[in-house]
């Protein structure tokens, strides 16, 4: 039986399946979680390309603060006392520490269901991290150019689609 609190992973064929928390919360039964199939290509896809945007994560970070607020400007309130430089650096080294831990999928994804939690008392809503999700690529496709090719793209969607829906999934709806 799976243990609603522990992300739960299988190894077949060189593809790593998730179960990812729903968007709709942990209350749902098991039957109901998602199996998000993510190769190994594409972890290397994201940690390879990863690589090249931490050199330049401060512009990359303000690229990334920068298009969320324009393309979705309910977000900007939610950070109206926050220390911007300081947030760009959290930002950064978060996503860092995931996309390494795609190795680890089972405990990184229980870290990122604690900063899910803590969303949710920010006032985070599911429609934001379209945005962010959204904000998130084009930095990439900014930052990347030409290395920015379909797979990689496809590659981070998943990645990122996996960490929303962790994060969404983990907020106390009760
Ligand atoms: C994969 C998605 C996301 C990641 C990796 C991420 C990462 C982080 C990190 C590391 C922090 C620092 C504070 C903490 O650890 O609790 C933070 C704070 C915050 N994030 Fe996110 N976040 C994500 C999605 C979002 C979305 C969708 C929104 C909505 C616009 C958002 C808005 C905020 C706000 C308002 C704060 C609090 C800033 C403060 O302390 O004043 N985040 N985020």
């Amino acid at each position: 039986m799976l243990c609603p609190l522990t992300p739960f992973i299988k190894l077949m064929n060189g593809i790593t399946f998730l179960a990812a928390v729903p968007a709709g919360g942990w209350h749902r039964q098991s039957s109901d979680w998602m199996a998000i199939p993510m190769t190994n290509e594409q972890k290397e896809l994201v940690q390879t390309s990863w690589q090249k945007v931490e050199p330049i994560a401060d512009t990359a970070a303000s690229l990334f603060y920068g298009r969320l607020f324009e393309i979705d400007p309910s977000t900007q309130p939610l950070f109206s006392k926050t220390d911007m430089a300081d947030q760009k650096k959290k930002l950064m080294q978060v996503i860092g520490i995931a996309v390494r831990g795609l190795d680890r999928v089972d405990e990184t994804l229980a870290v990122v269901a604690e900063l899910g939690k803590r969303h949710g008392a920010y006032g985070v809503t599911d429609r934001h991290y379209d945005s962010v999700g959204s904000a998130l690529l084009w930095t990439l496709e900014k930052g990347l150019g030409d290395q920015f090719t379909p797979d990689v793209k496809d590659a981070w969607a998943t990645v990122y689609g996996i960490l929303a829906n962790t994060m969404k999934g983990a907020v106390v709806t009760a």
